[in-house]
């Protein structure tokens, strides 16, 4: 639970501090929870990065960031300075001992002038291998030693199979306390992503059908228009299935079809999840192709502009293997959704920018009304949707108006832009804060990343032993491959992805 100010005085050191991430979203974030008043009354901002800039001339980038990526516009000068009073700068090669043990002397400092012990966040925006390395240098220099008050946060990929995830667990767990580790998933921290436990648990109408037998199918799409931008050397390494199913996707399943918590404690709430991910139905490596279907986009048109196809991208190989679309098909062997297919696809360059999760009912087990009336018949959908729109919608059948009964799927709609005047925190605001106060609960434990590394282990290992021979299979500004259609109607049913207008 947040509250104003109950922060205690903190120090964020950020590895990474010149980089995109820090520019883009961790440095809005802070100041958005500065301007709503729920940073802690004293904290220090040390950005470490590789680029030599004065503690000034860090700022003014951060400055710039701010008024082109913070949601609440430009910041006021007075406003800003005031902030960025608290952020300092250094140049460093994070291999190098002394790095960290300046870092243990300006603490110590600061501890002494403000006379109190300081919560320590130590934020990792820095590519995944250099991650053990910082880690250790951490952990020798003593500067995680107390255990309640210093945290380590970690950007995704963690790891980039089951293997090297277990390995980094490994290695972490030498130095530090698992309560200490913050993976970020920043999905969990949407606010549309939070309120599907609100949806969930704080309503008795939906929990007594939420099972095998009223729930047909379930789907997730998550579709961007965005093609890789200047993130081709690091896509290379990923792809669609690393980059967002292993994380954001498996994780929307989760809150989908996780049991109700006794409790929003962060262990509880992350053990009803990791029960989600270890009851996934294991698929034979031969049977991949009837569950995982993968994509890269060609060249194409997004909103009336013509794009390049992935392997014309920067930094991407031209003939490169890497998928740009994944969706996958799996079941969870449980007493609730025996037998329910949860379908996921995800997509760069597709036709549109949409996450959404549907949630299809089963027919009615009797159709009483004649043919005519129901043509335009259809299942009960529960519709959440995401981003862009946000909100959640139930159709169901009505009477359409008029001397016959004709029947027509209609809407009942909870949208939050109508609802509600209050601006919507970024995701980095609520979990920036979560980690300064220390709940865990919306952050990734060691043991859900492996779990959802292993249900993908198959995928992983056939895709790379038979490298895809029709890459690039669909046009940028389409809804991804054939073979995903074909994945979804073997079962007869087709991909639903509707933005809040849409009628069908
Ligand atoms: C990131 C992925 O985790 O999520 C990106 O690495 C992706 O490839 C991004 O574009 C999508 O996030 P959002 O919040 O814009 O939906």
């Amino acid at each position: 639970m947040q509250t104003i100010n109950q922060t205690e005085p903190t120090v964020i050191v950020i590895f990474g501090g010149s980089g995109d991430l820090t520019w883009r979203k961790l440095m809005p974030a802070l100041y958005n929870l500065y301007l709503a008043d729920m940073m802690p009354k004293k904290f220090m901002i040390l950005g470490l990065g590789r680029q030599d800039m004065s503690d000034q001339q860090f700022r003014k980038r951060l400055h710039e960031g701010v008024n082109k990526f913070s949601r609440s516009g430009k910041a006021d000068a007075k406003t800003w300075n005031r902030f960025a009073k608290n952020i300092l700068y250094k140049g460093a090669d994070f291999n190098k001992a002394e790095i960290y043990n300046n870092i243990k002397k300006q603490i110590a400092s600061l501890e002494k002038e403000w006379d109190t012990t300081l919560t320590r966040i130590f934020y990792m925006a820095i590519p995944p291998q250099m991650i053990e390395v910082v880690a250790s240098r951490i952990g020798k220099a003593g500067l995680a030693a107390d255990k309640l008050k210093s945290r380590l946060v970690i950007e995704k990929p963690f790891g980039r199979d089951l293997a090297t995830a277990k390995a980094l667990n490994k290695k972490l767990a030498e130095i530090f306390e698992e309560c200490q580790i913050y993976r970020i998933d920043h999905y969990l921290g949407k606010e549309t992503v939070q309120n599907i436990m609100a949806f969930r648990f704080a309503n008795a109408l939906f929990e007594p059908i939420w099972n095998r037998n009223y729930i047909d199918h379930v789907q997730v799409t998550v579709s961007e228009q965005l093609g890789v931008e200047d993130r081709g050397g690091y896509y290379e390494t990923a792809g669609a299935l690393r980059d967002m199913i292993q994380n954001h996707l498996l994780q929307l399943a989760c809150l989908i079809a996780m049991e109700p918590p006794v409790s929003f404690n962060a262990d509880e709430v992350r053990n009803r999840k990791v029960d989600v991910l270890r009851a996934v139905r294991k698929i034979s490596h031969s049977d991949v192709h009837n569950y995982a279907v993968r994509g890269q986009y060609d060249a194409g048109w997004i909103n009336g502009k013509k794009v390049v196809a992935y392997r014309s991208e920067k930094s991407v190989d031209p003939n490169s293997k890497t998928e740009t679309f994944a969706a996958f098909k799996f079941f969870i062997d449980n007493w609730c959704w025996q037998n329910v297919p949860f379908y996921l696809r995800t997509g760069k360059r597709m036709n549109e920018t949409i996450s959404v999760i549907t949630i299809q009912f089963k027919p009615v087990p009797h159709q009483a009304f004649p043919q005519e009336s129901v043509e335009n018949w259809q299942p009960n959908k529960l519709i959440l949707n995401i981003q862009p729109d946000m909100g959640i919608r139930l159709r169901f059948q009505a009477k359409q108006p008029g001397l016959s009964m004709y029947l027509t799927p209609v809407d009942m709609l909870f949208d939050y832009s109508n609802t509600y005047t209050v601006g919507t925190p970024e995701a980095y605001e609520t979990l920036l804060l979560d980690v300064m106060q220390g709940d865990a609960t919306l952050f990734m434990r060691a043991d859900q990343v492996e779990a959802a590394w292993e249900i993908l282990t198959p995928v992983i290992d056939t895709w790379n032993a038979n490298p895809s021979v029709n890459f690039p299979n669909y046009a940028a500004g389409m809804q991804g491959p054939e073979d995903a259609e074909a994945l979804i109607a073997r079962d007869g049913k087709s991909w639903i992805a509707m933005a809040f207008g849409e009628k069908n």
